[in-house]
């Protein structure tokens, strides 16, 4: 790590700052005063119960809701890019389109088909997204999300309409992505094994702001049967007040 002159350790460059973020609809809070840092090159996954504000504080970030709606800091990088649960490909667009959708300058199309053979879609450029599989789709939406090598990649739950197998190989391609790229990462997910599996951090968000932030220190490679694995996972569910059985703590 880089130190100054002083000898002091420099802080980490920062992707992410929200300080006392609140956000509402009508009498209902969402987001009650929360504070949030990501650094450079951290993924960051998001828990929390249905209706607890996840997509809110994305939305927030991304700088999707309207403005003026709620107050608080919010410090993101310019070059950011969101995925959602749905890949939201244009239909009347081809595959290699889709990813380039709005840049321009001669190294598009190259970077596009660079993109598209990192996702493992090479040859699919002509293809029209409706002769894709949702897991081929989403891998397109990675595609174009990465193409402009975002410096901080938001996430909405993008595997959650997949399959079981589908899911756990595209965490493979996600971490492979991720680690190739360093783009600072938030993925809002309901799946604490899928939480467990790629981040180095996980919050819980609860009542409105961050109730848990929890370190994940495992290799890179990890296992579901890891103990160390199955306590992280043991006290996120507790966190979520849920327990091993799926009854309610
Ligand atoms: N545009 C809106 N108008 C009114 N209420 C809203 C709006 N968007 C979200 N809400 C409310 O804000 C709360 C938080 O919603 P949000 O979508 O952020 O939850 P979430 O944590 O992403 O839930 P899920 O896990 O189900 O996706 C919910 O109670 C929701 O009904
Ligand atoms: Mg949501």
């Amino acid at each position: 790590m880089a130190t100054h002159a002083g000898g002091l350790t420099a802080a980490p460059p920062r992707a992410v700052r929200v300080r006392d973020l609140y956000r509402g609809f009508g009498d209902r809070v969402v987001l009650d005063g929360l504070d949030l840092r990501i650094a450079a090159g951290e993924f960051v996954a998001l828990l929390g119960r249905s209706g607890s504000g996840k997509s809110t504080l994305l939305r927030a970030l991304a700088g999707l809701d309207r403005a003026g709606e709620g107050t608080g800091l919010v410090e993101v990088p310019r070059n950011l890019a969101v995925v959602f649960q749905d890949a939201r490909l244009l239909p009347w667009q081809r595959v290699l389109a889709n990813v380039v959708l709005g840049r321009s300058g001669p190294d598009a199309t190259e970077r596009g088909r660079a993109a598209l053979r990192e996702v493992g879609l090479a040859g699919r450029e002509r293809a029209w997204p409706k002769e894709l599989s949702g897991g081929e789709q989403q891998r397109v939406a990675l595609a174009r999300a990465l193409v402009s090598e975002p410096e901080l990649l938001l996430a909405d739950e993008p595997f959650g309409a997949l399959d079981a197998l589908t899911r756990i190989r595209m965490h493979g391609l996600l971490r492979d992505l991720c680690a190739r790229h360093r783009p600072a990462v938030l993925l809002v997910t309901h799946d604490v094994d899928e939480a467990v599996t790629l981040a180095d951090r996980v919050l819980v968000l609860d009542a409105g702001r961050v109730a848990l932030d929890q370190t994940i220190d495992l290799p890179t490679t990890r296992s579901h049967r890891q103990p160390r694995f199955l306590a992280y996972r043991e006290r996120l569910l507790a966190a979520l007040g849920v327990d091993e059985t799926g009854g309610q703590t």
